[in-house]
């Protein structure tokens, strides 16, 4: 068959902090090949699939010969002879290897890479482009996601200089991909000349974004909307900001520590100042607003603003479908960022899309702050019909790579298969049309 395969290659290759990293290629009978690579996080969920990394001192004990071992040794054997294209019996095996619940066994990076290249061996064999068997595989119509990207870089991503981690721009108001690109160029563009001016430019973060020199963590926000003015645009209108809270950083015990500005919340005021910005600013999605301990301020939030803005889980469901069944059942978010890393494999990672979907959820694939040029998750949010891309900001070519991508895969699909603005309706983004602060 042509999709059997005949051979599973692991090799150390270096992710976008220059730090090691897991890639596997599978090779099939019929000559097809696929090749992936395990991105890595900064800021990880205490619940998802675990890394192994060898320690010691070398590499500041970040080298991978463990995990690629286990690709070799164990992972190797084991799918030799089984059909790439059969994605959920090549994951179910995998997993069957691994035994545990947080992949700390074969590792969470050996398990990724692996899972990954079947799926770009499957495709191959297939000799179909990856998105189109991505579509096979979730049987949702394929689309043009929405794209999600950073302007402001902050928290683990940059040091901690800011607490919250992403500043970042959607435009639901653009008509093809290629429009949502541009305009996120001119507003990128915008607020680095706006940095410039201030004497703040100093360079960027982890995924791109510029570094984030402020006073105060609304200061970021406030240059991110006098950012979008500059670009020619009226926040709210075409434009709307999206923010990374990543709040499992700096909270905990319903307790939220903002170091910027050197003070510390309880749960009803981190409520309270995430709704003032709802308020005072064109937000239209937050992702982690309370920390992943907090099912009770992520409840109380989603009650609140749950019908006007999209409420993301990250570390709070770590792309686990069970987690995602449960805070639908509890009130908690509305939608899921989906990181096939933060649970393993693809397999899992689209039962998690697939439980959204039923409870209702809207869907972000995301790339993770250790990237590389692997473009897989452009063609999974397009397979997946996920309706939204999160891939970094709008520099470095680890996240460029994954745009440019989907502009490859719109010239096939033709711009009418762009989602634009849906995935946002149920926040009635386009009804309110807010100025800025
Ligand atoms: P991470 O951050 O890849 O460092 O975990 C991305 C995110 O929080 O969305
Ligand atoms: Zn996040």
């Amino acid at each position: 068959m042509a999709g059997t395969i005949s051979d599973v290659i692991a090799r150390r290759v270096w992710d976008s902090r220059g730090h090691p990293t897991v890639e596997v290629e599978i090779v099939t009978d019929g000559g097809a090949t696929g090749r992936a690579i395990a991105p890595a996080g900064a800021s990880r969920g205490t619940r998802e699939a675990v890394d192994l990394r060898d320690g010691g001192t070398a590499l500041s004990g970040l080298d991978v010969q463990a995990a690629l071992d286990n690709v070799r040794r164990r992972i190797a054997p084991a799918l030799k002879g089984m059909d790439a294209t059969e994605q959920a019996e090549v994951d179910a095996a995998i997993l069957a290897l691994d035994g545990s619940v947080l992949k700390d066994s074969l590792g969470g990076n050996a398990v990724v890479a692996a899972s990954l290249a079947v799926l770009h061996a499957g495709a191959a064999a297939k000799a179909v482009p990856l998105w189109r068997h991505c579509a096979d595989l979730s049987g949702a119509a394929p689309s043009l996601p929405l794209p999600e990207i950073q302007i402001f870089g902050g928290g683990a991503h940059a040091g901690r200089r800011v607490d919250i981690q992403d500043f970042m721009v959607m435009v639901p108001g653009a008509a093809t991909f290629d429009e949502a690109m541009a305009a996120t160029a001119e507003i990128y563009r915008a607020a680095g000349s706006l940095m410039h001016r201030k004497g703040r430019l100093v360079g960027v973060a982890d995924e791109g974004g510029w570094w984030p020199v402020f006073d105060h963590n609304e200061e970021a926000l406030e240059t991110l909307v006098r950012a979008i003015e500059d670009a020619g645009e009226t926040p709210g209108e075409r434009v709307v900001i999206s923010l990374d809270v990543a709040a499992s950083e700096f909270g905990a015990k319903g307790r939220y520590r903002l170091a910027l500005e050197d003070r510390e919340l309880g749960r009803d005021e981190m409520i309270g100042l995430l709704g003032r910005w709802i308020a005072d600013y064109p937000i239209a999605s937050i992702e982690d607003p309370l920390a992943e301990d907090d099912p009770e301020g992520m409840r109380d939030f989603t009650a609140e603003f749950g019908a006007r803005v999209q409420i993301i889980g990250d570390d709070y469901l770590v792309t686990k479908a069970d987690l995602v069944t449960a805070a639908a059942a509890d009130g908690a978010c509305n939608a899921v960022l989906i990181k096939v890393n933060q649970v393993g494999t693809v397999s899992e990672a689209l039962d998690c899309l697939k439980a959204a979907r039923a409870a209702g959820y809207g869907t972000i694939v995301s790339a993770r702050s250790g990237e590389t040029e692997d473009v897989s998750i452009s063609h999974m949010a397009v397979g997946f019909g996920a309706g939204q891309l999160k891939v970094g900001s709008f520099a470095r070519s680890e996240r460029m790579a994954k745009w440019n991508e989907c502009l490859r895969i719109a010239e096939v699909l033709g711009q009418e298969a762009f989602v634009a603005g849906k995935p946002l309706a149920a926040t009635g983004w386009a009804d309110r049309k807010q100025g800025a602060a």
